[in-house]
């Protein structure tokens, strides 16, 4: 247990917190008033769909910064009743049948990356070209979400740059809110004061983290664009155009305000994770060369049948059973939130796996913990091993002891799955990236062979809330 709340803070906060569960059990004290589970039984006590398990105030920062002060987003609203409210009137946008409706979007934009890498391929004088794949699928995810949200592609391919310094921007609030998050009363001195934030910003090094404005004002200006488009000529009806401002009886439903929230949340919470999520599938399969070549065959032989697109559509990618279980296995091994997911205890306290917890702690579960489980996973929870979400291979424990059949540990598998998030609080935009990640791996895969330029070394990680990985840096050519 931890007398602190310092390594929460620390950048390493994922690892560390597996090796506090595995030496000292289901229920770990992580900070003077933090609680810390990884059953997968009482996930679903904290995280249900109607919890009584509020968010905590390590949310406070997260909170929007406009002209008129903070304002929560349907991502930092501590109460579930006004998140409820916040929803309603965009979740529909946010449906797959929405998403494959834009899925002609997500095509333009790999067809963007493809080009791009035909046309470094044709000026290299070599067979292959490098790249530092974790920033191209940076700028994908960002192409894309800036797409679908507001029919703008912002060009973070087509100019290989951070466009208008948007990443750097949300890289540096990411830190300091994860950091300032485990104090959450200190924001309100901090950055969240209006004078000691203007103060910040006359120095260099503390002004990287003072983005919070920036990142609203980047949504602002993309909703202004928008705003004086023609969309009679759009192909698609984006995002901002499938959200309810209007109920049926002509009132209001969103304010301006409500707007910019939304989009801003899709600006924030809408491409570090999917690009996390990417580079994490193409680690573990160049890591693990049996995976890569078993998924390269399924894919070839779907191709050889006739049976894909010249884009892999969704529902192509969908029947491909052993991409779904890559898929899902790398967001086991490198799930992109590093954090405890932290709720308070409401009144009456908790009982969990035996400890009973008071109200007013905070509690939560952290996504690599969980994913780490040897209980659940078994043995080689560490290692990539996509078969075990087929539930065939002889690896996967078919006797627990409790005489669990390999159904059911499968279902116990999923339910301890944690990457998006779990209950009323899970994540609004999991189909984005699922549409996203669906149809570039097979598609990059059918065309290109993706190597590590070096296959000894290890990439870096950092964890501020995010775990982003820096250094996936891969030779691709053309298969
Ligand atoms: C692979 C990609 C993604 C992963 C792994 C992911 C992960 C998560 C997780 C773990 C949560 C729960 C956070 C918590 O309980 O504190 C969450 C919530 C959320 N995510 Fe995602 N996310 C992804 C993509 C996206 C995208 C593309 C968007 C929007 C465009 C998005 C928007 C949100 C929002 C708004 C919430 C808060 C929902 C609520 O509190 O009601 N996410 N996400």
């Amino acid at each position: 247990m931890s007398v602190t709340d310092v390594p929460r803070a620390m950048g390493h906060a994922h690892f560390d917190a597996i090796d506090f569960h595995r030496e000292y059990g289901n229920v770990v004290r992580v900070g003077p008033n933090h609680v810390s589970f990884d059953n997968p039984e009482a996930l679903s006590v904290v995280y249900s769909a109607y919890t009584k398990f509020e968010k905590s105030d390590f949310y406070l920062p997260f909170d929007a910064k406009t002209a008129h002060g903070p304002v929560p987003t349907v991502f930092s609203v501590r109460s579930e009743h006004a998140n409820r409210g916040i929803k309603r009137p965009i979740a529909g946008a946010y449906s797959m049948t929405t998403l494959l409706e834009l899925e002609g979007l997500t095509d333009e934009c790999i067809a963007i990356f493809q080009d791009k890498i035909e046309d470094k391929l044709k000026e290299s004088e070599r067979e292959n070209i490098e790249m530092d794949l974790g920033q191209w699928l940076h700028w994908y995810a960002f192409d894309l979400i800036t797409s679908i949200t507001f029919s703008n592609r912002l060009g973070f391919m087509q100019s290989e740059s951070d466009v208008e310094g948007i990443i750097a921007a949300i890289e540096g609030r990411l830190k300091y809110n994860a950091t300032i998050g485990q104090w959450p009363a200190l924001h309100k001195i901090l950055l969240g004061n209006n004078f000691v934030s203007w103060v910040a910003n006359c120095v260099p090094s503390i002004a990287k983290l003072n983005t919070a404005r920036k990142i609203v004002e980047f949504a602002a200006r993309q909703l202004k664009r928008y705003e004086v488009k023609n969309r009679e000529k759009l192909d698609y009806q984006d995002m901002l155009d499938r959200f309810k401002r209007t109920k049926s009886d002509g009132k209001l439903q969103m304010s301006d305000v409500d707007v910019l929230m939304a989009a801003t949340g899709n600006i924030f919470a809408g491409s570090d994770t999917t690009a996390i999520s990417l580079r994490s599938i193409f680690y573990y399969l160049v890591k693990n060369p049996t995976c890569l070549k078993r998924l390269i065959e399924e894919i070839d032989d779907m191709d050889r049948a006739g049976k894909l697109s010249e884009i892999v559509t969704f529902a192509e990618s969908s029947d491909m059973p052993y991409m779904q279980a890559c898929l899902k296995e790398a967001m086991r091994m490198h799930p992109a939130v590093g954090l405890l997911l932290e709720r308070i205890v409401p009144e009456g306290g908790v009982d969990i796996c035996g400890y009973f917890i008071p109200a007013g702690t905070v509690i939560g579960a952290n996504p690599w913990v969980v994913a780490r489980d040897r209980d659940v996973y078994g043995e080689d929870a560490d290692q990539f091993r996509p078969e075990r979400w087929l539930g065939l291979s002889k690896q996967t424990r078919v006797d627990d002891g409790t005489g669990a059949s390999a159904r059911t540990n499968l279902k116990r598998m999923e339910r301890n799955f944690l990457a998006f998030g779990m209950g009323s609080r899970s994540c609004i935009g999991k189909n984005i990236s699922l549409l996203e990640m669906n149809k570039l791996v097979p598609q990059l895969l059918r065309r290109y062979r993706v190597e590590l330029v070096d296959p000894v070394k290890e990439w870096r990680m950092e964890g501020y809330w995010f775990v982003k990985q820096l250094g996936l840096n891969c030779k691709i050519s053309k298969r």
